[in-house]
């Protein structure tokens, strides 16, 4: 949800901030925009609606030698994509500009009493108000102290913000202040950056500091990087870390799009994660860092999540259920917010999202907390908040993830829920070894599997066609792959726009099954289980009315065969990993589906890759 980047040292200040921006640019991509401090010392401000690239062109008309600035890239949420709405936004007499990531719950009220002062508005946006109190704050009582003022304003805001602001009248310094939003910083020898996430200095330092919740930090020419709390006061040792991925990860390389490149990455993201983790004790998850008392006394787990990942959570449920012998539940996290949950101290909450900013999960993370759970955080990116504020972490470790639709991060956040229902049943006596290092061996093979789906993608180029000029869709699965069914639906719709409904397949024709008519296509998983002929018949009531069926099945099932018109065909593997190998095929669907359409795979409209708004 909006990316932004700041830089001031001893270099042109332009070419990081394009390329940082072009790296943040899945945050958000409706408008982009930079404020640049210039040798003459004022601020020179150039903004457009659409992508990074259109501003880049745009910067080409300009003299951009400034070694001074900051820049955004926008996901509107108050005031539609436009120039005017294009962030930086600047006070009355343009000698300030501000970039915010975040809401201003609180702009309205804010608006209308610096209206009455005699302030006036050039955009819809809640941002604006950010440099409209500055303004007051620097000409009243900051004395013209950019960072007192940034601090002034802060205290008036309500709602969630990462900020970074220049002032013509203090050039080369940049001030950041952040509450809610993610901000990271580094001070390296040719200057200082700051950033919505690491990816964006990747190549630039291996070593960021992380601002956290509250304080603000004043960025020097010179590289210098000072962190205050929100009193001002010195904080002498934030919160650093280092990046251990290169900038050759978040790289497309020679593939045509980083959906191909991610989908293609799983496996090996998938054997980085398991890696060492079977010892003659059986699974190492120290991540959980919790006692074996602690274990034992578990009486409940909530799964917290949103989107793809509230799907893997929906298949951890089964297996900890199943495995592990605990109750468990799984709540969207925009739900689980506003609702009355059973917590105690014997609750084990587990956070999964893939970006580590999801606000939904992060305010559900903060909830069960409060509530004396501990907190567990499945997440794919270091030193992200829900690292952070997470008793636990485990990093998935599919490394950077830049194509909006997630692929790569869901696959390795299933294995990783694996492993930690294989952990808790181990550690509460559910499952003996044997039986834990069985399944452990089974999931090994998991990489391989894949590798087969993915050797298969012709298979799903040719069932695109089912959905050529095709209005709507039905995925249709059982048991696990009910969800396998969702995950597909939503990679269809977000990615190619085409309308897509998930149902368990015994629930269609309570319903459904009115949709469809001739031609209508029906994605069915049919894989070999326990549960297959029940499927079958539900292939059989769809195909009697009509439908173009795409199966998903099992190697050498005649019967599907027979009755599909398109077949996505898996290698044999247990029913409980078949999820993970089965909806790689339903990402090359939706692939190819939506590159049939002439959509932008990568980036799909409307839509973000960090949601850091409620
Ligand atoms: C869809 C997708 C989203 C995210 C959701 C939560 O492909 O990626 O549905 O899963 O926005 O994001 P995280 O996992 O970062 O919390």
């Amino acid at each position: 949800m909006c990316g932004i980047v700041g830089y001031t040292g001893a270099r042109q200040a332009l070419p990081f901030l394009i390329d940082g921006l072009t790296t943040l640019e899945y945050r958000g991509y409706d408008s982009a925009g930079v404020a640049l401090v210039t040798p003459q010392d004022d601020i020179l401000q150039i903004k457009c609606k659409g992508r990074v690239a259109a501003l880049a062109e745009l910067c080409e008309r300009f003299d951009t030698a400034s070694t001074c600035g900051i820049a955004h890239t926008r996901w509107a949420t108050h005031g539609e994509p436009s120039d005017a709405n294009a962030h930086p936004h600047q006070d009355c007499d343009g000698t300030l500009s501000v970039v915010h990531n975040g809401i201003v719950e609180n702009y309205q009220a804010l608006q209308e009493e610096l209206s009455r002062a005699g302030h006036t508005f050039r955009s819809q946006t809640d941002s604006e108000v950010i440099a409209h109190l500055v303004e007051d704050a620097l000409a009243g009582p900051a004395e013209g102290d950019l960072l007192t003022a940034v601090s002034l304003a802060c205290s008036r805001l309500e709602g969630s913000w990462a900020m970074a602001l220049v002032d013509a009248a203090d050039p080369g310094t940049i001030v950041c202040a952040r509450k809610g939003s993610p901000l990271v910083l580094a001070s390296t020898d040719d200057g200082a950056y700051a950033a919505s996430d690491v990816t964006a200095l990747a190549g630039i330092t291996n070593h960021v500091v992380n601002l956290d919740d509250g304080q603000l930090a004043r960025l020097s020419p010179d590289g210098t990087v000072e962190v205050f709390e929100s009193d001002l006061s010195v904080c002498a040792s934030p919160d650093s870390f280092d990046i251990d991925w290169d900038a050759g990860a978040a790289a497309m390389g020679d593939y045509p799009d980083f959906m191909a490149k991610e989908i293609a990455e799983q496996p090996e993201a998938i054997e980085r994660l398991l890696k060492d983790r079977l010892t003659p004790k059986g699974i190492r998850l120290d991540e959980l860092e919790m006692t074996d008392a602690e274990i034992a006394a578990i009486d409940r787990v909530y799964i917290v999540a949103c989107g793809t990942s509230y799907h893997v959570g929906l298949i951890a449920r089964s297996l900890i259920e199943s495995w592990a012998r605990i109750p468990v539940s799984v709540e969207p996290a925009s739900e689980f917010n506003y609702e009355d949950v059973l917590v105690s101290d014997h609750t084990l909450c587990i956070i999964i999202t893939q970006s580590g900013e999801t606000a939904d999960t992060l305010a559900s993370a903060r909830k069960m907390h409060a509530a004396g759970a501990k907190v567990l955080a499945v997440t794919n990116v270091i030193g992200s908040s829900a690292a952070r504020e997470a008793d636990g972490v485990l990093y998935v470790q599919a490394g950077p993830e830049v194509a909006v639709a997630s692929t790569k991060a869901y696959t390795a956040q299933m294995v990783a829920s694996v492993l930690v229902a294989l952990f808790l049943a181990q550690r509460n006596g559910s499952l003996g070894y044997r039986e834990v290092s069985r399944r452990f061996r089974e999931l090994e093979r998991v990489p391989g599997l894949i590798r087969e789906v993915l050797a298969r993608a012709w298979q799903d180029e040719a069932a695109a066609h089912a959905f050529i000029g095709a209005g709507s869709s039905l995925f249709l699965g059982r048991g696990l792959n009910s969800t396998t069914a969702a995950e597909g639906a939503l990679k269809l719709k977000e990615i190619s726009y085409l309308h897509a409904e998930a149902y368990p397949a015994g629930e269609m024709k309570h319903g459904p099954i009115a949709l469809i008519d001739p031609g209508f296509p029906v994605v069915v998983i049919c894989p070999d289980d326990r549960v297959r002929y029940k499927t079958i018949s539900n292939i059989q009531e769809v195909k009697a009315r009509g439908a173009v069926v795409v199966s998903v099945a099992t190697d050498g099932d005649q019967k599907i065969a027979q009755l599909s018109d398109y077949l996505l065909m898996i290698p044999p593997a247990p029913e409980y990993y078949v999820p993970i190998v089965a909806v790689v095929h339903l990402q090359m669907l939706a692939r190819y589906v939506a590159l049939a359409r002439g959509c932008d795979v990568d980036k799909p409209r409307n839509l973000a890759k960090s949601v850091t708004v409620e």
